[in-house]
């Protein structure tokens, strides 16, 4: 997804993503469903010994989509191999990462979306059929030629399913899986194996507030772990409630876990423009966020919290909205 301007849920793409990152299913918290339905379409397909069918994850960042496909790979025990959308510029990558890959190999394919339409038209076949159709030449001598790809499963991950063709979703086989936010018990679960592999004692009641503080997404609670921890250790002394607040404050994140431009979109829609509906566009104006910062990490918080609504004249403020800024200038 495009870089984004709330740092609480892109800070820890790097190295603490990946020493946090579960490696066994038992350590990838809720999801069940997911994991249901997966468990059985992998150990079907290996106890065939064909390739799995191709796999679409989507849901807003920091859920587990990236840390899904690496399990996948791990059960089906192939390779993984990553690329991602916008990093597909020209057929010819395409054709490369494809021709190059081992039988049975896991391709996963991030920011799926941003694939162009010209690369898309290439992928169909070489999913549906495993073939892949090169054109050779230019013009009345220009000629087709079909190369037969090693068996592989396509695993692929978007914020915003939307901007799929339906074509393309359609070729995802083995099924499109929509991740859920964590409940707060399950975001308590995540920060209690980190505090352990980060080697820090967090009580309880602290690892609770920092749950309900976390947007529901295992991302944010981890990042929000490590800040904590940082000022603890800063202080010489324990990872507790003073500290907790204390770093709450200094995040400006809310017991909501709302961040600065969270308030700021809800400030825009009440105080702006009456409550709404306000467009996307507008909204995104007044703020000054990308829209798709917007549309794929701000929005989707605060429709699950029940903060706006979306309708099709735009976005709306809902009562509880009004409150929680309210309760917050005060
Ligand atoms: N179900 C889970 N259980 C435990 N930890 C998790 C879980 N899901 C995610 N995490 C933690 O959150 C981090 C972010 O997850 P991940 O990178 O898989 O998200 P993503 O959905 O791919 O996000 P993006 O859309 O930004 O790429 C992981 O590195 C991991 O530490
Ligand atoms: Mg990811």
């Amino acid at each position: 997804m495009e870089p984004s301007t709330t740092p609480i849920t892109r800070e820890d793409a790097g190295s603490l993503d990946r020493t946090l990152r579960p490696e066994r299913w038992e350590e990838y918290v809720g999801q069940a469903k997911i994991k249901e339905n997966l468990r059985i379409l992998l150990t079907a397909a290996k106890g065939r010994g064909h390739a799995a069918e191709h796999i679409l994850l989507y849901g807003p960042p920091g859920l587990g989509k990236t840390t899904l496909a690496h399990l996948i790979a791990r059960t089906l025990g192939t390779t993984m191999r990553t690329t991602s959308g916008p990093a597909i510029e020209r057929v010819g990558d395409l054709a490369a990462i494809l021709t190059n890959l081992s039988p049975g190999d896991v391709l996963f394919i991030d920011e799926i979306h941003r694939l162009s339409k010209t690369i898309e038209e290439v992928l169909y076949p070489a999913m549906e059929s495993g073939v892949l159709d090169i054109i050779i030449g230019k013009g009345p001598s220009a000629r087709t030629v079909q190369l037969d790809l090693p068996p592989f499963t396509l695993v692929a991950a978007t914020t915003r399913i939307s901007l799929l063709s339906a074509p393309l979703r359609s070729r995802f086989s083995g099924g499109t899986f929509r991740l859920e936010f964590y409940t707060d018990e399950e975001i308590g679960q995540i920060l209690s194996r980190s505090a352990g592999l980060l080697g820090v004692e967090v009580p309880a009641p602290v690892v609770a507030d920092i749950a309900t503080r976390a947007r529901a997404t295992p991302r944010t609670a981890n990042y929000l772990l490590k800040r904590c921890r940082d000022l603890a250790q800063l202080e010489g002394g324990a990872l507790n409630e003073t500290i907790v607040e204390r770093t709450f404050t200094l995040l400006e994140v809310d017991r909501l876990g709302l961040g600065a431009p969270d308030r700021a979109v809800l400030d825009v829609i009440i105080n702006k423009f009456n409550g709404g509906p306000v467009g996307l566009t507008t909204i995104a104006a007044a703020t000054g966020e990308e829209q798709s910062t917007i549309e794929d990490v701000i929005e989707p918080y605060l429709i699950r919290q029940g903060l706006i609504e979306r309708t099709p004249r735009g976005r709306v403020a809902s009562p509880a909205a009004y409150s929680h800024l309210q309760s917050f200038s005060k």
